[in-house]
């Protein structure tokens, strides 16, 4: 048999597996696994390299609207882009709904945005902001039907936050569709109390925005977000925890046998509410919700990833340029906190961070990295195996990576839209060289040689993870 590539000399190692090992690709699809596996049209030589399944993000903002004057600093083409050069095969964004929006025009307008314009596979997740009978009778189940098989809801936020009602509807509809719920908890009226008491005494630094969202508001929202699931007894994947009272509550769940998964990001474990702290502005860079926390919170975090509590580590890539008055910097005369809009950019430095905070380091075996950053992703959103591992039958999705390589992260290097790093001067041992979706490089040797539309949208199956606990 002759291969249309052989990955040869490299140490393939998966969320449960390392080993030396060959890989056969024919018609961007794994078809062998061994040594000595004969011809191929292309051999890539992978000898003191680490041969990954590439990595998913299932938690990026792209081209998301972002309320008046405010431009989300990537579209498609970019953040996959960047995403690619990062080690990711594969990114899951959302597919935003505003009030009295049609879900099924909704998705239309994604993809309008988004097909032809990728370098890697990406799918969707929906966001439900208007839970009326009509979306939720007949638009959200046939949606599931049709592969969007997961969607966000928001306890917060002006125009997307849900009362309590609608969340038990939308989880309703979740039971009975085998859909995944992501939840962001975080306790709406609790941060514009106290949002509207700091502007009141006129404390409106950037720095504010810690204080306006304190562990007490996160912890009580996935407290209640657990209770409404258990409920309905449905599964729900608690994201972007930021801190250990949050991340109890869902180990609490667990432990009572509940299906609540969790979900951490590397801003909690390497920056602070310090850093929201900056001069002139420079905490806006900072932003983002849940606020990062403090040394504690990320001890916690990587507890969590340690003990599985945690089973994904996403960027929640949400990128705004910094210098710009439709990014961080707002128009004129929106100076206070409330205004920044929320969301950092980071969906090419997760896994750096995490291999070199974690593999590099000691914290995390590198099959558990793999498992935290590209499985566990597809197991929970149905697209495994044919994403998330490296086996026989699996789509030759891969990054390739150099364990020993140092790097410092910093803007230069990066290829998105925004104009800053949040992790700017972070060093960081262990780099992904080379990433290949489907068999095809889209980054190699730290080029761009993929084309733009050579990543396409993948429909996914229902979530294993999903299924509720009792029999409908
Ligand atoms: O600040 C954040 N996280 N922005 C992105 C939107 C969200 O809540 O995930
Ligand atoms: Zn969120
Ligand atoms: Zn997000």
């Amino acid at each position: 048999m002759t291969f249309d590539t052989i990955i040869r000399g490299g140490t393939v190692a998966t969320a449960s597996d390392t080993f030396a090992c060959d890989v056969g690709i024919t018609g961007g699809k794994i078809t062998a696994l061994g040594s000595d596996l004969g011809k191929a049209t292309e051999i890539v030589d992978a000898t003191g390299l680490l041969v990954l399944p590439g990595g998913i993000d299932s938690h990026v903002h792209i081209a998301q609207p972002s309320g008046p004057g405010i431009v989300m600093a990537d579209d498609f083409a970019s953040a996959t882009r960047s995403a690619a050069f990062g080690g990711n095969t594969m990114v899951l964004p959302f597919a935003m709904q505003q009030k009295g929006e049609s879900l099924r025009q909704v998705v239309k307008d994604y993809h309008a945005k988004a097909d032809g314009q990728c370098y890697i596979d990406v799918s969707f997740h929906l966001i439900i902001a208007d839970a009326s009978d009509a979306v939720l009778g007949q638009e959200l189940p046939a949606l599931v039907h049709d592969g969007y098989t997961s969607f966000k809801v928001f306890m917060t936020y002006e125009g997307l936050a849900l009362s309590d009602m609608e969340m038990l509807k939308v989880m309703s509809v979740a039971r009975e569709t085998g859909a995944m719920v992501m939840v962001h908890a975080e306790n709406y009226d609790a941060i514009r109390f106290l949002t509207d008491r700091l502007e009141a005494a006129g404390k409106t630094e950037t720095k504010y925005h810690g204080t306006s969202r304190p562990i007490a508001v996160e912890r009580e929202a996935t407290h209640r977000a657990i209770s409404l699931a258990e409920l309905i007894d449905v599964p729900v994947m608690i994201v972007h925890v930021s801190n250990r009272e949050a991340m109890d509550e869902i180990a609490r769940a667990r432990r009572r046998g509940l299906k609540i998964y969790g979900e951490t990001c590397p801003q909690y474990l390497i920056l602070t509410e310090k850093d929201m702290d900056g001069l002139n502005m420079e905490g806006a860079k900072y932003v983002c919700s849940p606020p990062p926390r403090d040394k504690e919170s990320q001890a916690a975090c990587w507890e969590g990833l340690q003990q599985g509590i945690f089973s994904l580590f996403s960027s929640d890539h949400c990128p705004f340029r910094y210098d710009d008055p439709q990014g961080k910097l707002t128009p004129k005369g929106k100076t206070s906190f409330r205004w920044v809009p929320n969301g950092i950019p980071g969906v090419e430095t997760r896994l750096p961070i995490l291999f070199s905070e974690g593999v590099s380091k000691g914290r995390l075996t590198v099959n558990e990295f793999v498992a935290l950053t590209s499985t566990n992703h597809a197991k929970t959103y149905g697209l495994y195996p044919k994403k998330g591992t490296i086996a026989v039958g699996s789509d030759a999705d891969i990054a390739l990576w150099d364990p020993q390589r140092q790097e410092t992260i910093s803007q230069t290097l990066m290829h998105g839209g925004s104009d800053y790093t949040p992790y700017e001067g972070i060093a960081v041992t262990g780099w992904p060289v080379s990433t290949m979706v489907r068999g095809q490089f889209v980054v190699r040797d730290g080029k761009l040689v993929g084309a733009l539309g050579g990543g396409d949208y993948v429909p996914r199956e229902k979530s294993e993870l999903a299924r509720p606990r009792t029999a409908l």
